[in-house]
């Protein structure tokens, strides 16, 4: 059974990609009522000194909710290719949403072209309409290899005219705000099961598509439900590939087996509540273990109105979901990161220590393209021999020894947490935590802080603190060597452009290495590398200048300053003649 679970994770997951910037901070919002409102979001952040990789729109920006279409007075097609370039002048991006329902409507060229080629999802031998968003409307078939070249077309159009960097496929499950009628005596439309969702046991055509409905070569909609989000992101991924030539940036609301290739995922519209905080943790480790490892949920929650403290402790959570992104709804009070004071604080210190561990999220991304494991991880998953960990699902690993313990809970100020046997450090200040096997401890976790420790036998490449990924990936490279009893440590890092379609694939170019140390027996530490593909770092310039070794009680420096190519294999000996109080620091 074991065996065969990781088998399927790793059929699944393999040739995952994901581009660079999708592993920095997202800001989104549901009610964004113009361009001005976007510039001020931006400029709010900037002037606070947080950082924002990607600015986001929802359906706000649509003429009539009508997909690949701007609203002429809010949303100016002037307006938002300013705004546009000045993000990625900043080093920014910007992604839009897209819904699946085509509004039916003569004057719209996505609608009439669809029409042409026939491309919508039938009933009765016409298209079936649904009520979305734009009012009525049709759903491509994207069982229809026709669909393809289809929705290639309408990317292509939008994109030659605003040069957005992502595409966000939300109502994918197909959502449908009317039911309708079954027809009469169809076990399609109407069998013995009911689904138990939000409006109890209702029918399972309930607010979707009704399972008579016909796809391309008369495949029922009740065979193919489940396929439509996979399919429609594979078609959006496929597109952007070969429109841009690059890694494309999607994310999307429904997902199936192998959507991981082809997609981010976030968990829908969760509540301002703090009950949704602590889901938010099996929620996001579950979808890794389904072979989706980009996913994340909305931070500070999205329906209902968050407030300062739920807000600081999901900030100090969400920095370290593999996909962070604030998200909020239309009718809830404005929640970006600098709106309360101690928000922002929070929101420095933490998204900081993320993008000093970029590395490690990306490297995590890479291992999840080659083998299939998730970029947050259970921790059972780095702990098997530890049964306690099994029943774990308020705290969780990034890659394998970075593990994350937040406050779940209103009004606490500490937080009990598992700690698998070994040296564990606090990540902000280099505290230690040291079991000698597995247990709980209590944790000191006032209103700033959140619990983020890394285990012994890890070593960790971190860069520079920034408000972009571009500018953490122009910082140089610091080595965390994390010693312990188990006397030997490694870690990996994979690097590229970020952008390259394929991680890692043959001919491009990228690089990997592996560090090691161990305890010589004369008491020195022995650092190493092994490189595979040096020659992009090498191109690339990085260096690590800095090396910090936690968990050691005497060792000497034999040299005060480094500075080793990423890109060249080294060995370094720390020689044990000199006391030194830890962590130190080899500059
Ligand atoms: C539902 C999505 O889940 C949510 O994120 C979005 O804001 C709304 N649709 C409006 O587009």
């Amino acid at each position: 059974m074991g065996v065969f679970f990781f088998y399927f994770i790793y059929i699944i997951a393999i040739h995952f990609d994901i581009v660079f910037s999708l592993v920095g901070f997202h800001q989104c919002r549901y009610g964004y009522k113009d361009v001005s409102d976007l510039e001020g979001v931006v400029a709010g952040y900037a002037n606070a000194s947080i950082p924002l990789e990607v600015m986001w729109t929802d359906i706000d920006y649509m003429d009539a909710y009508k997909d690949f279409t701007l609203d002429p007075v809010n949303f100016p097609l002037d307006r938002m290719k300013n705004f546009t370039n000045n993000l990625h002048q900043n080093g920014q991006k910007y992604v839009l949403i897209l819904d699946p329902g085509i509004s039916i409507n003569d004057s719209y060229g996505t609608y009439t072209r669809g029409k042409e080629a026939d491309i919508f999802i039938k009933r009765d031998g016409i298209p079936y309409q649904g009520n979305v968003w734009p009012g009525n409307v049709y759903f491509p078939d994207f069982v229809n290899p026709q669909s393809e070249p289809y929705w290639e077309n309408e990317i292509k159009l939008f994109l030659d005219q605003l040069p957005v960097d992502g595409l966000w496929l939300d109502m994918n499950e197909v959502s449908n705000f009317q039911t309708s009628n079954p027809t009469p005596n169809s076990t399609l439309d109407d069998p013995p099961y009911k689904i138990n969702d939000a409006g109890g046991h209702r029918p399972i055509l309930s607010r979707t598509i009704p399972g008579s409905a016909l796809h391309f070569g008369n495949v029922t909609e009740y065979n193919v439900h489940n396929l439509f989000g996979m399919l429609q992101a594979k078609a959006t991924n496929k597109a952007l590939t070969n429109l841009t030539g690059k890694r494309p940036f999607v994310l999307s609301r429904s997902t199936f087996v192998s959507s991981g290739k082809y997609t981010a995922h976030w968990t829908g519209d969760n509540g301002a509540k703090w009950s949704d905080l602590a889901y938010s943790i099996p929620g996001i480790l579950n979808f890794g273990l389904f072979g989706v490892p980009m996913v994340g949920a909305d931070i500070c929650g999205f329906s209902g109105d968050t407030n300062e403290e739920l807000c600081r402790r999901w900030i100090q959570l969400g920095a370290f979901y593999p996909f962070s992104r604030d998200h909020s709804d239309k009718n809830s009070i404005r929640q970006e990161l600098y709106v309360w004071e101690s928000v922002a604080a929070s929101a420095k210190k933490v998204l900081g220590l993320r993008y000093r561990l970029l590395p490690l999220f990306y490297t995590s991304m890479y291992q999840a393209h080659k083998n299939g494991t998730p970029i947050a991880r259970p921790v059972f998953f780095s702990f098997p021999e530890d049964t306690n960990t099994y029943s774990i699902y308020s705290q969780f690993l990034i890659g394998k020894g970075v593990m994350v313990s937040p406050v779940l809970q209103q009004g606490a100020n500490s937080v009990e947490a598992y700690f698998p046997a070994g040296n564990w450090f606090d990540l902000f200040n280099y505290t230690s935590v040291s079991v000698d096997s597995g247990k709980n401890v209590t944790l000191d976790a006032p209103p700033d802080h959140i619990n983020v420790h890394v285990h012994e036998g890890n070593i960790l490449a971190l860069q520079g603190e920034a408000l972009t990924t571009q500018a953490a990936r122009n910082t140089t490279f610091e080595l965390l060597v994390v010693t312990g009893s188990s006397n030997e440590s490694t870690g990996e890092l994979f690097l590229d452009d970020g952008e390259e379609v394929e991680m890692g694939g043959e001919g491009g170019k990228w690089s990997f290495v592996r560090f090691r140390s161990a305890r010589a027996q004369n008491g020195s530490l022995v650092l190493s590398s092994k490189v595979e593909n040096g020659e992009f770092a090498l191109s690339q310039g990085w260096i690590i200048d800095k090396i910090t070794v936690l968990g050691l009680d005497k060792v000497n420096a034999t040299q005060s300053s480094v500075s080793l190519p990423i890109g060249k294999e080294f060995e370094l000996e720390l020689k044990p003649n000199q006391t030194l109080t830890k962590p130190k620091t080899y500059l």
